[in-house]
């Protein structure tokens, strides 16, 4: 009789985290690990403007059935004209995907079936699973130098030599705002380069926008991806609700391709819905739902933008007083960054010692989400890097 041999899978770096964190029950721990929004409480609070639209819903919704393949088309529309506002001259498919994951991976399935020979370059550092979700469906991938953390800089040049030696056809996976996980954009300048170098080449850029409106702000953060838009004929985009809408496990997210050509954006959206069809068949719907409400009632819209402007408000302040705390270690960087995270130049050593001798819950390449770095904790943080040596 045969048997199931199941090889350990390896654990999640960081959402094994969570758990580890959740165990450990020293009373001055601290999480700076998962990429979610914090308060000062250390809770994710359920936005208010997400409280109300649920409400509403709880009270106008009337089925609960099938909505179709690429989800609620109103969502779409209008998370699209949030991220787009018509380009010219630019057909736009989209479908609602579960999270901004569920949207790479339809991302990463088009750019296969239509490229299978080709390259997709990843810029390193990188968010943990954009290698493995892309490699999940078989493409072919290299990589190419984002950023030194030892430097705290941008490799601009760098990058741009590498993708100069990609071939027509390879797609590059970018991020559209408050880079995971180093918290360092390219300037308009800098956008402007690399998109004319993706045109030139004939890259299709594939733009991972999950922090929309971290960052500089909702309209300032597509600065980059409009820039790719408008230059290139198509650019994949995946989006992501979980961090600007805080609805992390109501798996809220779309993917778009914005194409210089009718026929192929409608191609592209009957590929969208084929391809979930033979993953996960139908998007959730209730978060959709509730972004949908938002987007389209004026004051909740407004109250959901005030109520991101305060995240990004703590955000930058949290950034402000580490660097203060830290600036004898050399931490100052850590306010000219974007976003949740900034990653330190730490050993994998010191990362261990923080999290086993200091309780300082930490992503294992050094990353830190600023949101968990309450003003109690700054202190017990601060002494902590000091007492594994760390100095930048
Ligand atoms: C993170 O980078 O911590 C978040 O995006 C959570 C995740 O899914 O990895």
């Amino acid at each position: 009789m045969s048997a199931f041999t199941l090889p350990e899978p390896s654990l999640d770096p960081l959402l094994n985290l969570i758990s580890q964190y959740r165990a450990d029950t020293r009373s001055n721990k601290i999480d700076l690990g998962v990429g979610v929004y914090r308060d000062d409480n250390g809770h994710t609070p359920v936005l208010a403007a997400v409280k109300t639209a649920e409400a509403r819903l709880y009270e106008s919704q009337d089925s609960k059935s099938y909505l179709g393949l690429t989800g609620d088309s109103d969502f779409v529309d209008v998370l699209g004209n949030l991220l787009f506002q018509s380009p010219t001259g630019r057909s736009v498919a989209g479908a609602q995907t579960p999270g901004g994951s569920g949207a790479l991976r339809l991302a990463a399935e088009l750019y296969k079936t239509a490229y299978p020979d080709n390259t997709l370059w990843v810029g390193l550092p990188t968010w943990p699973n954009h290698l493995p979700l892309v490699e999940s469906v078989g493409i072919k991938t290299a990589t190419y130098p984002y950023f030194s953390r030892e430097k705290q800089a941008l490799l601009f040049d760098s990058m741009l030599e590498h993708l100069s030696n990609a071939s027509a056809g390879d797609a590059v996976l970018l991020h559209g705002c408050c880079h995971n996980p180093t918290g360092a954009d390219l300037s308009s300048t800098q956008w402007s380069e690399l998109a004319t170098l993706l045109a030139d080449k004939e890259l299709i850029p594939i733009v991972d926008l999950a922090y929309h409106g971290l960052g500089d702000g909702l309209l300032q953060d597509l600065n980059g991806t409009r820039t790719v838009i408008q230059h290139c004929p198509q650019t994949l985009v995946a989006t992501s609700c979980s961090k600007n809408f805080g609805l992390y496990r109501d798996r809220v997210g779309a993917v778009y391709m914005v194409a210089d050509n009718k026929a192929l954006a409608i191609r592209a959206q009957a590929y969208f819905g084929h391809v979930a069809r033979r993953i996960y068949s139908m998007p959730p719907d209730h978060g959709a739902a509730v972004v949908k409400m938002i987007l389209t009632d004026s004051n909740l819209r407004q109250e959901w933008q005030t109520e991101l402007g305060t995240m990004v408000q703590r955000l930058n302040t949290l950034r402000k007083a580490i660097a203060a705390a830290g600036a004898s270690i050399g931490l100052e960087f850590v306010s000219e960054q974007k976003g949740m995270f900034s990653l330190l130049p730490l050993s994998p050593e010191q990362v261990d010692s923080l999290i086993g001798d200091h309780a300082v819950y930490l992503a294992g390449d050094g990353r830190i989400n600023i949101a968990g770095c309450q003003p109690p904790h700054l202190e017990h943080f601060i002494e902590s890097l000091k007492s594994v040596d760390f100095h930048f």
